[in-house]
């Protein structure tokens, strides 16, 4: 990848483009015209594979990856998994799934669930586990966080200062993304601009819909690769 900003550079590694990595980093794919999702409701046809290789790379440079309900109900969502390079790199083996869900409505034998190589956590309340009609089942293991919503800055706080994921990876959807954001538990906003325009139809999320308020960003950083666009935002902390 080349870097636009700050200082020009060509032959980038997105591992050293992001090696700095935060306490808690977002990062989404969207087209140029705002939607995390393609035309199949998925993000694979979004960003190709220069996309895919930073996507990757955020994956191996994290302690935990939170991912919100409904991304993991598509089933498209496969337990975290690392090439033999970037696992050498990460020296050890894939960063746990963590799933935020209010309703602990979830499918425990997706392989999400059954067959992470670091079992999948689950983030929710301690009303919503214990009404839940089907409650997580092992290996996935539950965090509890907040008595009858969850509490994002709890489960942020358990996971860094308990469980000693220092930095922490937000992959979206939208929704939790916005809730983080908006929380200011975020520090940093990594936007992969990919060169599309999807039209917005039914079927396409939008990137950051649910946010409800302005949020100041300031750019760091800017590289392409592949006609995609990866800006880094930094965004304040609450
Ligand atoms: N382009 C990308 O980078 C990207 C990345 C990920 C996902 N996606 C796409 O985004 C779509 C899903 O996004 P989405 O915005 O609809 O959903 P989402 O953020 O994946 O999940 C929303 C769910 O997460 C839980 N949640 C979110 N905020 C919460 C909070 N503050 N407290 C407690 N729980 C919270 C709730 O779970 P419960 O419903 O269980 O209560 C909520 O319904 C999918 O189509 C997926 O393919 C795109």
């Amino acid at each position: 990848m080349r870097r636009l900003l700050p200082e020009p550079a060509s032959g980038v590694d997105p591992w050293d483009a992001y090696a700095d990595a935060p306490a808690l980093r977002v990062g989404m794919v969207m087209s140029a015209d705002g939607s995390v999702t393609d035309a199949e409701g998925w993000t694979d046809g979004l960003g190709g594979a220069a996309d895919f290789r930073v996507f990757r790379t955020l994956r191996a440079l994290t302690g935990a990856i939170l991912v919100g309900a409904a991304t993991a109900r598509t089933g498209r969502l496969g337990p975290a998994r690392l090439r033999p390079d970037l696992r050498e790199r990460r020296g050890g083996p894939p960063a746990p799934i963590v799933v935020v869900s209010r309703s602990l409505d979830l499918d425990w034998t997706l392989p999400l669930f059954t067959a992470a190589e670091t079992p999948t956590l689950v983030v929710t309340s301690k009303a919503a586990l214990a009404s839940a009609a089907a409650p997580p089942l092992p290996p996935a293991r539950v965090i509890v966080a907040g008595d009858d919503d969850v509490d994002l800055r709890a489960a942020v706080r358990t996971l860094r200062e308990d469980l000693g994921h220092r930095h922490l990876l937000c992959e979206g959807g939208p929704t939790l993304a916005a809730a983080l954001i908006g929380a200011g538990l975020a520090d940093e906003l990594c936007l992969n601009v990919a060169p599309a325009l999807l039209g917005g139809g039914p079927g396409h999320t939008r990137a950051l819909g649910g946010l409800g308020a302005e949020v100041p960003v300031r750019l760091a950083a800017l590289y392409e690769d592949e006609g995609v666009l990866f800006v880094r935002y930094l965004l304040p902390r609450a």
